[in-house]
């Protein structure tokens, strides 16, 4: 599986300058199978307000960007993980899509709120559901759950392969604990981090592939780039951390649950 994290910086609260900055981004990534994009891709992140958040949500029936990402889904054969500013009723969710050519395969609802998103998101209500790509099984996180080891545990618990992890990272060691979430859940992660600043906020790119080994495998800088690489997801599947020891079967569920 081919996987592409479009690291760029998306334009705030400007969905068709986005739609326009995403097309030669997603051509350059037409060969992956599976592209991953930031959290918030759709709207930028940092609102002043309540009212400004909602007035850049849509919602995941009637979106202009959605549809953008199903054409192109379409077009080059390939699936879109993204961060989306979803509206539902009256609430805003900081939600991921999977979308592939049929339009949306998947979605999460970010969990875990950092900062002022907790005055204008509704925390995640969908728990921590888990999607196919072929035989591929596949979670998704938002940025800050990062933070949360049990977020990672759970979805490795649900025997998925691989997490994507559409972030707008902003402190400055995040990227750091991914690949030992990696290591200890033996599974890939793909963490796509956004760059560029809004206000007082600069985002730390550095986007990473890890592997169960816990090893970086790919890991971009902290501009605008793509990075590609063919990972093995089945990989994933081999929990043994030494002949006789099982990263899962070991554990003491006596002791802790
Ligand atoms: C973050 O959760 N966007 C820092």
């Amino acid at each position: 599986m081919k996987i592409a994290l479009i690291q760029f910086a998306p334009v705030f609260g400007d969905l068709k300058s986005n739609i326009e900055r995403l097309k030669p981004l997603l051509v350059k990534a037409k060969n992956a199978d599976l592209l991953v994009l930031p959290e918030l891709a759709n709207s930028g992140y940092n609102f002043g307000s309540i009212e400004e958040a909602k007035q850049f949500s849509e919602t995941i029936e009637d979106s202009i960007f959605i549809n953008f990402l199903k054409k192109y889904c379409r077009e080059f054969q390939f699936c879109v993980a993204t961060g989306f500013l979803e509206r539902e009723d009256r609430k805003l969710f900081n939600s991921a899509l999977l979308i592939d050519q049929t339009g949306v395969i998947g979605k999460y609802r970010k969990l875990h709120l950092f900062m002022k998103e907790k005055e204008y998101f509704a925390p995640g209500n969908l728990g921590l559901p888990i999607f196919t790509i072929g035989d591929v099984k596949i979670g998704m996180l938002i940025c800050f759950d990062w933070m949360f080891p049990e977020v990672w545990r759970r979805l490795a618990l649900k025997d998925v392969d691989l997490i994507l992890h559409p972030s707008n990272l902003i402190l400055p060691y995040a990227q750091s604990v991914i690949p030992s979430y990696s290591l200890v859940n033996r599974i890939f992660i793909a963490t796509a981090n956004r760059v560029g600043t809004e206000e007082d906020l600069r985002f730390t790119g550095q986007s990473v592939i890890t592997n169960p080994k816990g090893e970086l495998i790919a890991q971009a800088g902290t501009e605008e780039e793509i990075v590609i690489l063919d990972i093995d997801p089945k990989l994933a599947r081999d929990k043994m951390i030494t002949p006789m020891n099982d990263a899962f079967k070991d554990r003491r569920r006596d002791i802790y649950k």
